[in-house]
């Protein structure tokens, strides 16, 4: 299979770089600088290299560097941001800082035409000679190094592009990964297959069969266990052990009593028309007993991660000693804990503890190499139901977390009927086209505060329920959906009429920061 090596200099963007190409149908994969030397590039028949962008100044001493030897070695390089600097700054060109020069954001690039007057640049081909590129630099690239052509320019910045095309060696100061690049695709795209040549051959299809014929060879008789919490990637995972190895798989459901509306049953019947060996704990007694009136959100988490492990604990004995642990370590996962570590242990509660209480030989990820996105497709691959793969984050401790206050069934209840309702209405109006922008994380929560209201004509005394949406790219800081009245306006007027106990509903218009997404 044809790769492309992104080499990571530290850029905020390294991941989305290594999207856009696979994205392209062709292989990437995300290295740290210091992992890899130019020989072993070689040997690992690379087609293309991308030198990623990165908070440093190359001139700094203290700034990542490479061996030069890497612009020799006959590989196309693309050099992105900082990478762009690096490249000219090896190959003997010019960088300087100037607070003048600096750009940030949305600016006009130029493509420089060449002898013939139209844009002769591989990298640039089939691209208007003007468009929008995201550009976040205040070094530039003052003298191109010799045997390079400036190939682009911006009002402020004199080598927004450069190239030396006979050496395939490619630069660019703005950031084509990002969806702010008008054209940014495009470019990759061209780099890529026209530059690179390489074939498209990075395909879910490919991969799922590819992986069932590998796992079945790895596994051969052996048996396997998989802690399965419902999430995407533990799904996935399951379901494509599933279909390698059938009943030798055994997967561990831990219903601790704090799902959403239908939701252990859904899982179940997901994995229905597999042979496996699935094993559903109702725990859910046992949870809600040691939840027993604790109000503190650390305490109630931390009780759900220790009650989690006994459960998992019991069941492990039930099973006895397996050959392989299996796990839905994603390609994010590994990238962040930088590769070359020990196996990446997922730091989510319900599996982080496990591998201590199972008896087993080796860690399988079959995940490892995969994008979320990926993970979807290949979930549908598989024939995964929808509702399973498209499925919005769920905190590990579930909807302890969105019941303030102390846990009872009676909350938990009626906090799954109104979530129930509003996720229904956000889908149907996502489905119709009719929300202005995409609601990343959606759910109800149930306060701790009852309030007077009136029904009929007598009065009434009801919990309030909060709904909570937000948008965002990364969780990490995330905006409140600006959800339609209309839609709004009918969840308040379903919530109150068709779950009784409820008398109020309120929608959480603070962001993250200050707030977090979850309220506790
Ligand atoms: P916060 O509330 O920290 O949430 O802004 C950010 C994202 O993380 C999810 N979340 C969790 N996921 N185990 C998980 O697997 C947890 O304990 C947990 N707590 C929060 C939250 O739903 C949101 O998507």
């Amino acid at each position: 299979m044809d790769k492309i090596l992104v080499l990571d200099f530290g850029g905020q963007y390294n991941q989305l770089i290594a999207r856009r190409i696979r994205e392209q149908n062709v292989f990437a994969e995300v290295i740290p600088y210091k992992s890899i030397t130019p020989e072993e590039i070689k040997a690992a028949g690379y087609r293309g290299i991308i030198f990623t962008g990165g908070p440093n100044s190359v001139y700094d001493p203290a700034s990542p560097h490479f061996d030069p030897a890497v612009l020799s070695l006959g590989i196309p390089v693309l050099g992105i941001c900082y990478g762009h600097q690096l490249m000219a700054w090896m190959a003997g060109g010019q960088v300087c800082t100037a607070a003048e020069k600096s750009e940030y954001g949305k600016v006009t690039v130029r493509i420089a035409a060449g002898e013939t007057g139209t844009c002769e640049s591989l990298l640039f081909k089939g691209i208007p000679s003007e468009s929008v590129c995201w550009m976040s630099h205040t070094d530039y690239v003052r003298t191109v190094p010799e045997g390079f052509a400036v190939t682009a320019v911006t009002g402020a910045c004199p080598c927004a592009a450069m190239e030396n095309a006979e050496k395939k060696l490619y630069g660019v100061q703005f950031h084509p990964e990002v969806t702010h690049t008008e054209f940014g695709a495009a470019m990759l795209r061209n780099f890529a297959l026209g530059i690179c040549g390489c074939a498209q051959d990075w395909r879910m299809d490919d991969f799922c069969k590819k992986s069932v014929e590998e796992l079945r060879g790895k596994i051969g008789p052996g048996r396997v266990l998989l802690a399965l919490s419902g999430g995407v990637d533990s799904s996935v995972c399951a379901a494509l052990l599933a279909e390698a190895v059938g009943s030798r798989l055994t997967c561990v459901f831990v219903d601790h009593g704090m799902m959403r509306k239908n939701e252990p049953s859904e899982v179940r019947n997901a994995f229905s028309k597999w042979n496996i060996n699935f094993m559903g704990i109702d725990a859910s007694e046992r949870f809600l007993e040691r939840l027993k009136g604790v109000t503190e959100p650390e305490r109630k988490r931390k009780i759900i991660g220790e009650e989690f492990i006994r459960v998992f604990e019991d069941a492990a004995k039930k099973i006895g000693s397996v050959d392989y642990l299996a796990q839905g370590t994603i390609y994010p996962d590994v990238i962040e804990s930088g590769l070359g570590d020990a196996a990446v242990i997922k730091s989510h509660h319900n599996v982080g503890g496990l591998p201590a209480l199972v008896d087993f030989k080796e860690i399988l990820e079959p995940l490892r190499l995969l994008f979320k996105d990926e993970v979807r497709q290949l979930g549908r691959e598989l024939g995964l139901p929808e509702y399973l793969v498209s499925r919005q984050p769920f905190p590990g401790p579930g909807l302890a977390i969105r019941v303030m206050g102390e846990i009872t069934r009676e909350k938990l209840d009626i906090l799954r009927e109104a979530d129930a309702i509003f996720r229904e209405e956000v889908e149907r109006f996502a489905a119709a086209g009719s929300l202005p922008e995409a609601a990343s994380q959606f759910f109800a929560v149930l306060l701790n505060t009852r309030s007077v209201g009136v029904m009929g004509d007598a009065r009434t005394y009801g919990y309030t329920v909060a709904l909570r949406s937000v948008t965002t790219d990364d969780f990490m800081t995330a905006d409140w959906t600006r959800l339609p009245y209309e839609l709004l306006a009918h969840v308040g007027t379903r919530i109150p009429n068709e779950v009784r106990s409820v008398g109020r509903v309120v929608y959480d218009i603070t962001s993250k920061p200050p707030a977090t997404v979850e309220w506790e």
